[in-house]
């Protein structure tokens, strides 16, 4: 399978990386527009890569399948082009769907082209068993993230609130919204509250708490719903990515598992 990727950082990095031994698998471009990652992508990657800032560069080189692992802006430029083309698609940056125009434009695009938009269940856990739920009524369905201070310091809610997180002595609710006011709220936040919202396939919104903990390192994620069916409690205490202590390490790992799958002859899950 030929592969495309857009976003030469912290997760296409370790995409790269971790499925470069795998013969069934070809990396024909990679696209990002900063000029660092371009550099270091043309000193890493073999010649045969076509490393550009391009839509048209990409498309030339004649990928099945694009993985964006960039930004939200990424998903607004790219992701309706390239589905028009009948290229599927992975997308990491899943909070630029908080924008249910361009959700729903995507998914009309993939249909009409038969390609696919795929999701992975990125820093969290258990989107199957949420997916599986909300084919029966849910009742109730909240997603709660902590995080260190310095996490969330600069976030956009935080700033114009005038809070000092580093003020706390334990783990304290700052924020409950819905998932499309964490986008203005909380951006980086986003993609784990997307996915979570898509997974529930418009039973019900969820809601969504953050939390700041002076104490922890770690990006924790606790899902909950309760539904006619059964009630499902996850939490996934995600250590940050060595690299760019922003992203979690799983997020990278959910990825790579999500392009194995498309090989493998079994899945379990999903
Ligand atoms: N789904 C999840 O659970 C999850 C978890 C972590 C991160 N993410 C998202 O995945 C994306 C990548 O994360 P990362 O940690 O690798 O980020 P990163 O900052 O390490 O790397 C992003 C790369 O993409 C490039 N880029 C940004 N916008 C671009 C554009 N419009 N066109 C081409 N290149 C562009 C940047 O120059 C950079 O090299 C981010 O949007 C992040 O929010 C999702």
């Amino acid at each position: 399978m030929r592969l495309g990727l857009i976003g030469f950082g912290t997760i296409g990095q370790t995409l790269i990386q971790s499925l470069q031994d795998d013969p069934s698998l070809e990396w024909v471009a990679v696209m990002d527009t900063s000029e660092q990652a371009k550099a270091k992508a043309a000193r890493s990657l073999p010649e045969s890569v076509r490393i550009t800032d391009h839509l048209e560069d990409l498309l030339e080189a004649r990928p099945d399948f694009v993985i964006e692992a960039a930004s939200q802006g990424a998903v607004r430029a790219f992701a309706e082009p390239l589905l028009r083309e009948g290229i599927s698609l992975m997308i990491l940056s899943t909070g630029a769907f908080a924008d249910r125009d361009l959700f729903y434009q995507c998914v009309e695009q993939a249909r009409a082209n038969r390609a696919r938009i795929l999701v992975p269940t990125g820093a969290i856990a258990g989107l199957d068993a949420v997916r599986a739920l909300a084919e029966r009524p849910i009742y109730k369905a909240i997603l709660t993230t902590t995080k260190p201070p310095d996490s969330l310091q600069d976030a956009p809610y935080v700033q114009e609130h005038d809070m000092d997180l580093f003020r706390y002595s334990s783990v304290t609710q700052i924020f409950e919204g819905s998932p499309f006011e964490v986008v203005q709220a909380f951006p980086r936040n986003t993609n784990v509250a997307m996915a979570f919202t898509l997974a529930l396939e418009g039973k019900i919104e969820p809601v969504v708490r953050v939390q700041v903990d002076p104490t922890s390192r770690e990006n924790v994620h606790e899902l909950f719903v309760d539904g006619e069916v059964g009630c499902l409690q996850m939490k996934v205490r995600n250590k940050p990515f060595p690299l760019n202590p922003k992203t979690s390490y799983l997020a990278a790992l959910s990825a790579v598992r999500t392009i194995r799958d498309l090989l493998s002859p079994i899945q379990i899950g999903g």
